[in-house]
């Protein structure tokens, strides 16, 4: 571990155990792409600038370009004494380039070149993070599109309300998710002002062009405040915001993959490929990626947390507070994609069982609020109508003789208007196709719905694809 020195301030080098306590390169390793090539803009513009003889510039963005080569082939390793991935680059710069590599940091600090370095990781890891959403998105539409005939009981305070079909269940989640997307795409959109140039807080009295380094790594344009640039994090925020809201998503679809997996509901199988077994007893069958992705959310919103804190109480501009930024973030990216990734592929392997769902669903109860709805339309008051319905159900429950089964006689001593046959209207089916308003999930309702997500998926998939 090579002691850093920090030139003629300083007397001695840094103590060993501050050294192991401050070092970042552990970690932020991860921002080395972007380190070295928001270096190589920042070096050309310095040549454009005349601050650099075009000579030197060049010479300095071939020596980088090799620091680069060595990165990727894992042939450089890095000098945690060296503190963290930005000086390493410098470093190593200076090995092959010799005293020049001195020039590179004219009109730089660590302080914009990280947050320099951190956007342009975010705008990258927000495309990753929405490509795999998109796959788990696809996956519920395709499940929608096969599954729109299997009928279970919704659900209110986890009592059977009225029946669905799963596939308006599964798309539930896909209009979460689908928000949960414009929140990353927001998110990155906002990460459109580059740091670089805004020096260690006042920015520089050389002549820089911000606008032209903006411009070459992808900003929409410079930052336009120094203090600002060095000292804010809340793209991090966001990003973190966004995926803790998609992972709370995640972890309630994941909560009813869990009861559903039970045999007191016994409504779908998790693939073998995606469950584990006991090591005590045989018979078990453990939904375990839903219930790691349940607990994974508690991680990822952890994260969130650190980074408010941390943030919180600093002072402008830079405070060294600020490194503790990297690793939350790092590792709620890490968790969300894979989350996303391994839930797309046990949601897609899900076995369902479609006559448990539609046993559970036959239930005549489940309709009782159409009933009412039949009196509404027959010119009764609603309070009226369930009130008089709640008679009806008493009744049933009294005699033991189910709704669907009361004789058409008995239904119409409660109020004329009830007069139809109870096999028929007590159907899960009839009273599905009766809720064809917008949202609700008759068939034509959900086949519709089903187009307009595979629309807004392609729409999604091809913005990507422009992204740069
Ligand atoms: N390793 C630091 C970070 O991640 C880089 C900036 C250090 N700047 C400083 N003035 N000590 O935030």
């Amino acid at each position: 571990m090579g002691s850093k020195t920090w030139g003629g301030r300083f007397a001695k080098g840094t103590a060993p155990e501050l050294e192991r306590f401050s070092t970042s390169v552990h970690f932020d390793r991860k921002l080395w792409r972007q380190d070295v090539r928001a270096s190589m803009a920042h070096a050309r513009m310095l040549g454009r600038q005349g601050i650099l003889s075009a000579d030197e510039a060049g010479t300095l963005v071939s020596g980088l370009e090799q620091v680069a080569r060595e990165l990727e082939a894992g042939e450089l390793e890095l000098d945690p004494g060296l503190e963290d991935i930005h000086t390493n680059v410098e470093h190593r710069l200076g090995e092959i380039v010799g005293p020049l590599a001195g020039k590179l940091h004219s009109g730089r600090s660590r302080n914009d070149q990280v947050a320099t370095d951190l956007a342009l990781w975010m705008r990258e890891a927000s495309a990753g993070l929405r490509e795999a959403l998109a796959d788990l998105r696809q996956v519920l539409v395709e499940r929608a599109a096969d599954e729109i005939d299997v009928i279970l009981p919704g659900y209110t305070h986890l009592q059977r309300a009225q029946p669905v079909r799963l596939a308006h269940h599964w798309l539930a989640y896909y209009e979460m998710l689908t928000r949960d997307d414009g929140r990353l795409r927001d998110a990155a959109a906002r990460l459109d002002a580059c740091p670089l140039g805004s020096g260690a807080l006042a920015g520089s009295t050389l002549p820089l062009d911000r606008e032209s380094t903006a411009a070459e790594l992808g900003f929409a344009r410079p930052s336009p405040n120094s203090l600002d640039a060095v000292a804010s994090r809340d793209g991090a925020l966001e990003l973190m915001a966004a995926l803790s809201i998609a992972m709370v998503h995640l972890s309630r679809l994941c909560e009813e993959l869990i009861l559903w997996s039970s045999t007191e509901f016994g409504f779908v199988e998790m693939d073998d490929a995606y469950a584990t077994g006991s090591s005590l007893m045989p018979q078990k069958k453990n939904p375990d990626v839903p219930e790691l992705v349940r607990g994974k959310t508690g991680r990822v919103v952890g994260d969130l947390t650190s980074l408010l804190i941390t943030v919180k109480g600093l002072p402008l501009a830079y405070n060294r507070d600020l490194q503790e930024d990297k690793e939350p973030l790092f590792d709620a990216v890490e968790t969300a994609g894979d989350c996303l990734r391994l839930l797309a592929a046990a949601v897609h392997t899900l076995r369902v069982r479609a006559d448990a769902m539609g046993r559970a669903a036959s239930d005549p109860m489940l309709v009782a609020t159409d009933l009412a709805d039949h009196l509404v339309l027959a010119g009764v008051p609603f309070r009226e109508a369930h009130g008089i319905v709640g008679k009806v159900v008493a009744h049933a429950i009294e005699t033991g003789i189910a709704l669907d089964s009361v004789s058409r006689a008995d239904l119409q001593a409660f109020h004329p208007a009830l007069d139809f046959e109870p096999a028929a209207f007590f159907s899960a089916e009839r009273s599905l196709e009766a809720r064809t308003s917008t949202g609700a999930p008759a068939r034509a309702q959900v086949e519709r719905a089903i187009a307009a997500a595979r629309q807004q998926l392609a729409a999604t998939r091809s913005e990507l694809e422009e992204t740069p």
